[in-house]
């Protein structure tokens, strides 16, 4: 028996209950991992208000560190007590203990504590795909990132900047807007305030960027649209605000021969070796002290809800964990 967060319907942070939970034996190719920490994604609220629908009652969760504490069948890269950590489907990670697919797991460095473990692999991964993959970011680039004092925000912040990157940053405060300054962002703008477009232009001399990280969604989408260069390219990765109306072909047009992605994770990491080339190179990044894994707020798993309601009302910054 272990305590587990569950919920059985849809709706606000109230839905989550702390409850008692049988943990199966690990199966073929599982393990079963004692979590240290957990972490806090946005991508939980979307399951839990039924944004990414999902069979209930279910689970939450995608990001742990912890310890292994037994092995299934045919597991032979992981041993009892093994130091580990994960961002992996399926939505289950808000828990003391759980039983996961050993080859979605990565084994953690000792310079890596599991709460820096918990607090960056999903926020951290998704940074290196975005910045390394989707668009390889090089030295003298501008780009605009959404939510740049949030948890995506301040690692793509810092690692954008290491790579000789201008990074132009909307967020929602001055107080986060001196935060991601102090993380690499070059220019904040406070979107809540301030005409973000009109600024990027400004910054630009008129330009604009060859890429715009949009995670807002419903609310930034046409002005990220006016902030790019011909021929620059739109990733939109999340939906704080919503999801995106359906995209019109002409706008892409009209705005300069735009390209449009809408990438997740998951997919960057469905392949073992790119999981693991991923993952290395955020632990990598984070060993040199290029980018540093600020953990702003900590909740006891058990207030998982009040996780919740801090990260929707943006009173958050940086990363969240949740201690089991
Ligand atoms: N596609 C992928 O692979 C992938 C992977 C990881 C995360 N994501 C996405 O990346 C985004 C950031 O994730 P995160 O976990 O690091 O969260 P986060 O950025 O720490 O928190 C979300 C931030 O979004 C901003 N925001 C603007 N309007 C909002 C609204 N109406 N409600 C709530 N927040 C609002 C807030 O910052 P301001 O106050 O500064 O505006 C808030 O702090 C999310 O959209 C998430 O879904 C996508």
């Amino acid at each position: 028996m272990t305590k587990a967060i569950r919920f059985e319907r849809i709706g606000g942070p109230q839905v989550l209950q702390w409850v008692d939970v049988d943990v199966p034996a690990p199966g073929v190719g599982e393990i079963r991992v004692r979590h240290h920490a957990v972490g806090l994604n946005f991508i939980d609220v979307y399951f839990r208000t039924g944004l990414y629908p999902q069979p209930l009652p279910a689970g939450l969760g995608m990001e742990a560190a912890g310890e292994v504490v037994d092995v299934g069948p045919g597991v032979t890269d992981f041993a009892l007590g093994e130091r580990i950590a994960y961002a992996a489907r399926p939505p289950g990670a808000y828990a003391q203990e759980r039983v996961i697919t050993a080859s979605s797991v990565v084994k953690l460095p000792q310079s890596i504590s599991y709460e820096q473990g918990a607090a960056m692999m999903l926020q951290g991964m998704t940074a290196q795909y975005l910045l390394r993959r989707t668009y390889r970011v090089k030295a003298g680039d501008t780009i605009l990132v959404h939510a740049a004092a949030g948890g995506v925000g301040l690692i793509m912040c810092q690692w954008a900047k290491a790579l000789g990157a201008t990074v132009i940053g909307t967020v929602g405060s001055d107080e986060k807007a001196a935060l991601a300054k102090a993380n690499g962002c070059d220019h904040p703008i406070v979107y809540t305030r301030e005409d973000f477009v009109q600024r990027v232009k400004e910054i630009t001399a008129g330009r604009g960027v060859p890429v715009v990280y949009d995670s807002i969604g419903k609310d930034t989408y046409a002005g990220s649209l006016d902030c790019l260069a011909p021929f620059g390219l739109f990733v939109s990765f999340g939906n704080a605000t919503g999801p995106l109306p359906p995209i019109n072909a002409a706008d892409l047009a009209n705005h300069g021969s735009l390209y449009f992605t809408r990438p997740t994770l998951f997919t960057h990491i469905m392949k073992r070796e790119d999981l693991l080339q991923i993952s290395g190179e955020l632990f990598d990044v984070v060993q040199r002290g290029w980018v540093r894994i600020g953990i702003h707020q900590r909740y006891a798993l058990r207030d998982a809800a009040d996780a919740h309601r801090d990260l929707e009302g943006r009173r958050t910054t940086g990363s969240s964990i949740l201690l089991p």
